[in-house]
């Protein structure tokens, strides 16, 4: 089996539609600046973003503010490789080759295609964005990929590709493992805790956004629903609301939401604790974006560099791969 020869490559893409919430943040971003070392890639998955219909001139600006969401969040691209998608032109090229391998059959069962295909008209782009997915992870000899619970099938697909790839025509590819937020690092719907926060599904004041000022922040968190048992308790099933505002809380004071629950014996308190604690980390945040915006080509010069960087090593996968299937160009 092929196997990557430094100790951990990791790899992880975000698409840029909509503002990054904190659903986002906590379940990857977060992860992403504390794991960014010389062997991590980060990409602004920008080409899978034209499978669902979207303005040009909204693609544009998000990918711009998406990028510099991520900077002022804390990527480094001094200390990662933080680029731009199609930047690279080895991702559609590999797509390409593993579209040849990936079958109907393993495609059609995927749940995010199934939920979304009608939004993208029965557009293609909708059903193969997981083989494109899969490319963008195989390209780096990717080792680990952080992604959220709802990305699980398409790291299954993506190694049953690798896997069948390198059957097929020889060891090519290393086959990449997911890596998951622990249970409590999924943030559900302020409104709707029973479902997760969620920038297409939820309800505007269900959804806190990375750049909602405080006096939103404030606002949203205290018309959170609870319950009626004005008992401040850890418990996903009896009360998910409650649990949703302790997990949080837990998440971005690195603790546990048990701990948490100790600290507080009426939900207003709970409220007041948690809108204040995502203002204090969004805050900084919030004042280094708006630097960045303040200079968007600067943002897609870092982009541009990190692309450099990215080619050489997708460049080299993307030439075995081809190889080993027969092209001689
Ligand atoms: N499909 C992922 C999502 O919606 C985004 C993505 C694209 C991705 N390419 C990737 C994630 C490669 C990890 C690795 O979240």
């Amino acid at each position: 089996m092929l196997t990557y020869d430094g100790d951990m490559r990791v790899l992880s893409g975000i698409q840029p539609s909509g503002t990054i919430h904190l659903g986002n943040y906590l379940g990857a971003i977060r992860t992403w600046v504390r794991e960014q070392h010389e062997d991590a890639f980060y990409c602004v998955v920008d080409l899978h973003s034209l499978t669902l219909p979207i303005e040009p001139a909204a693609l544009r600006q998000n990918t711009v503010e998406c990028a510099a969401s991520l900077l002022a969040a804390g990527i480094d691209p001094d200390k990662c490789t933080f680029f731009l998608q199609s930047e690279v032109q080895y991702h559609p090229r590999l797509s390409w080759l593993l579209e040849c391998v990936a079958t109907m059959g393993e495609l059609n069962r995927m749940t995010q295609y199934k939920e979304k295909a009608e939004k993208s008209l029965g557009k293609v782009g909708l059903f193969t964005y997981p083989v494109l997915q899969a490319a963008d992870i195989l390209l780096y000899d990717t080792t680990h990929v952080p992604v959220g619970d709802d990305q699980r099938q398409h790291i299954e697909l993506a190694r049953n590709i690798a896997e069948r790839f390198n059957f097929n025509y020889g060891d090519t590819f290393v086959v990449p493992e997911g890596t998951f937020p622990a249970a409590g690092a999924r943030v559900m719907d302020l409104q709707q805790p029973e479902r997760k926060m969620s920038k297409s599904v939820s309800s505007p004041l269900g959804t806190v956004s990375l750049l909602d000022s405080p006096e939103d922040v404030i606002k949203k968190v205290k018309k959170a629903v609870t319950d009626t048992d004005a008992e401040v308790r850890y418990d996903r099933k009896a009360k998910p609301g409650v649990s949703n505002l302790l997990d949080i809380l837990a998440g971005l004071h690195e603790s546990t939401p048990s701990a948490e629950a100790e600290k507080y014996s009426r939900y207003g308190d709970l409220k007041a604790a948690t809108g204040d604690a995502i203002n204090d980390v969004f805050g900084p945040i919030q004042q280094r974006y708006a630097t960045y915006m303040a200079d968007p080509a600067e943002v897609l010069r870092i982009m541009s560099r990190g692309a450099e960087r990215a080619s050489t090593i997708a460049e080299a996968t993307y030439r075995r791969a081809a190889t080993a299937v027969g092209l001689v160009g």
